[in-house]
């Protein structure tokens, strides 16, 4: 079986990571990189750190406005699709990237193949829900990570080639918790002691750009009484420049963005996570670390439902109380036991037969 998996942002790496390994054990996968994100920090550490193989083909598109970087993208993903014969466009989660390799494979008749299908916020202003709901109507399969996707698709009417397979994210955490994670090192290196911090990421579109709800935010942050340490995505330091504001007043601790394993040693140590990262919530859960998400709604509807995630808009004195009367709930979170990269994996075997 020959598969083209094509990736571009950070998030992607992680999900890639343990399909890639599967995969590779016994077929041929051509891993293709659209260069969306291209950072050290963003993208090469992360291939180091999770084992990914080095790309077999990076693209270099890089940053720009949604139609021109899509648009490269998909030139220069259907240039390469169409040099070799694949079985399989692999694609991963909401980006852009995701966009762009899903049309590329069905305008070109070659079956996609969607990761993290099926997940849906029900708000069109998102660029990622546009990603999503395009990918999901041209996929062939649809790996849903939870039943709540599978029952998102039904209801627009995809029912064919869906397959409810776990989520690849868990496999991916507990790879890394077994190898171990740099707690120690990286508490010193912060200056933080474990249970008495908050971690907080903020990277979408809909936070960053809107000036007055960043500062509500970053001001419901500033408001609490223990240290708060922010890892920076670029486009959050681009746009705290942008806007003109400057939250380090002793509380809140930029840094640059971390490393998986470094990212997993933050969450698993904090007493709590403010977050509005999709992938950053799953996590706080999977380690039981309450978490307070700062947007109105979430493709993670079980994370709410099981008590380890709120939802609280971005409101400053919400965020603020909210994370003061963070607590873990009595119930488990939810919770896998196999492993969904080997599910896909011999879902795609049996569809080659
Ligand atoms: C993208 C995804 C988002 C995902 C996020 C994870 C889309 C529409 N959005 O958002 O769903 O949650 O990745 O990180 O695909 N930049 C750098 N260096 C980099 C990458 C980006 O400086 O390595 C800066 C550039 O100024 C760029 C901005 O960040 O303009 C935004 O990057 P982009 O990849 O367009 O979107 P993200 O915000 O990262």
């Amino acid at each position: 079986m020959r598969v083209a998996t094509v990736v571009g942002a950070r998030p992607q790496f992680v999900k890639a990571a343990p399909v890639s390994r599967a995969l590779r054990s016994r077929h041929t996968e051509i891993l293709i990189h659209t260069g969306q994100h291209y950072d050290v920090r963003m993208s090469d550490v992360f291939f180091e750190e999770l084992e990914i193989p080095a790309p077999d083909h990076h693209l270099g598109v890089g940053s720009g406005p949604h139609g021109r970087q899509t648009g490269e993208m998909l030139a220069r993903i259907e240039e390469v699709l169409e040099s070799q014969s694949f079985d399989f466009v692999l694609i991963y989660g909401d980006t852009n990237s995701t966009l762009a390799g899903a049309l590329a494979g069905a305008k070109l008749h070659i079956p996609v193949a969607h990761v993290e299908a099926g997940l849906r916020s029900f708000n069109r202003r998102m660029p990622e829900e546009i990603n999503r709901v395009v990918a999901d109507h041209v996929s062939d399969l649809l790996f849903c990570p939870t039943q709540v996707a599978v029952d998102n698709l039904t209801a627009e009417g995809i029912t064919r080639g869906v397959h409810l397979v776990g989520d690849v994210m868990l496999d991916t955490l507990r790879m890394q918790v077994k190898r171990g994670l740099p707690t120690q090192r990286l508490l010193a290196s912060l200056d933080l002691q474990p249970q008495q911090y908050v971690l907080a990421t903020i990277h979408r579109a809909e936070n960053t750009d809107d000036p007055r709800r960043l500062a509500s935010i970053l001001a419901g942050l500033d408001a609490l009484a223990e240290p708060v340490v922010l890892p920076l995505h670029p486009r959050t330091r681009a746009a705290l420049d942008r806007h003109q504001l400057n939250p380090g007043n002793g509380h809140v601790k930029l840094v640059e963005p971390l490393s998986f394993a470094e990212m997993l040693a933050a969450e698993a140590s904090a007493r709590v996570i403010v977050t509005d990262s999709g992938g950053v919530q799953k996590e706080a859960s999977w380690l039981r670390v309450p978490c307070v998400t700062v947007r109105e709604e979430t493709e993670w509807v079980e994370t709410v439902e099981s008590g380890w995630n709120v939802l609280v808009g971005t409101e400053e004195r919400a965020i603020a109380s909210a994370v003061r009367a963070a607590a873990a709930p009595v119930a488990a979170p939810p919770q896998d036991e196999a492993s969904a990269s080997e599910r896909i994996c011999s879902i795609l075997e049996a569809c080659v037969g």
